[in-house]
């Protein structure tokens, strides 16, 4: 199996200096962004669009993954294309025609990603593996960073492993998203994912950048002996 990615969230970076602070992570080894779209009606938060993801993708080296928390995703496809997205994901709980939406994501010329809430069942994405680049496991509520792991998300991210690997979709990206730190990282890599977004476990007062994704890669790769 691949190494498994780090994909910081700059939700928690300092924006003042948010290029300084993708590129710390990155030579850190990160090998993904992780951009965190908030729209204030699909969940509380509102955070940013596509002027600052298009702000990441100059910074960045590396691939750009959008997570987008909006609702009719479809309307903003275009603009996270533009922006220079590599990976754009939708939630099932906001896209009504699903299937269009993601070859639309394909056709703009990204890797289409889609995810879902804690509460919404691994099955619900049955239907659409065959269509996707990446699933991405909600392992929070989505709003906020810096919650706790919910603990349950680890069994449905073996769920996946299963139905993707049953499915011959070996290659799909299973990327977890929430709560990830140190100590949670080992059951998700166990799991079977293949990249984990980290937020206030990279961007943190307490440890520098580099501190802190070396502690991530440390657990991962313990883990990864694991498996
Ligand atoms: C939550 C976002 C996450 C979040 C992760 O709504 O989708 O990407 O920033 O932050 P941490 O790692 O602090 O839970
Ligand atoms: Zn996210």
């Amino acid at each position: 199996m691949s190494r498994v990615k780090i994909a910081p969230s700059i939700l928690s970076a300092d924006f003042t200096r948010l290029g300084d602070q993708i590129r710390e992570a990155e030579v850190a080894g990160a090998e993904w962004i992780h951009v965190d779209v908030m729209d204030g009606r699909f969940v509380p938060n509102i955070t940013i669009g596509p002027l600052v993801a298009a702000a990441a993708r100059r910074a960045a080296q590396g691939v750009i993954d959008v997570h987008l928390m909006i609702e009719q995703p479809e309307r903003y496809l275009e603009a996270f294309a533009e922006a220079g997205a590599d990976f754009l994901t939708v939630h099932v709980e906001a896209a009504s025609h699903l299937h269009r939406t993601v070859q639309r994501i394909r056709e703009l010329g990204m890797k289409a990603g889609v995810t879902l809430n804690p509460a919404t069942p691994a099955e619900s994405l049955s239907e659409i593996l065959p269509y996707v680049d990446l699933v991405l496991v909600m392992s929070v509520n989505p709003g906020f960073g810096g919650q706790s792991y919910i603990p349950t998300s680890t069994a449905k991210v073996a769920r996946l492993r299963r139905m993707l690997d049953e499915g011959g979709l070996g290659h799909v990206e299973l990327e977890v998203d929430g709560g990830v730190t140190a100590e949670t990282v080992g059951e998700v890599v166990r799991a079977g994912a293949t990249a984990v977004v980290a937020g206030s476990a990279v961007y943190n007062g307490r440890s520098s950048v580099a501190e802190n994704v070396g502690r991530l890669r440390a657990a991962i790769e313990a883990a990864e002996g694991a498996r």
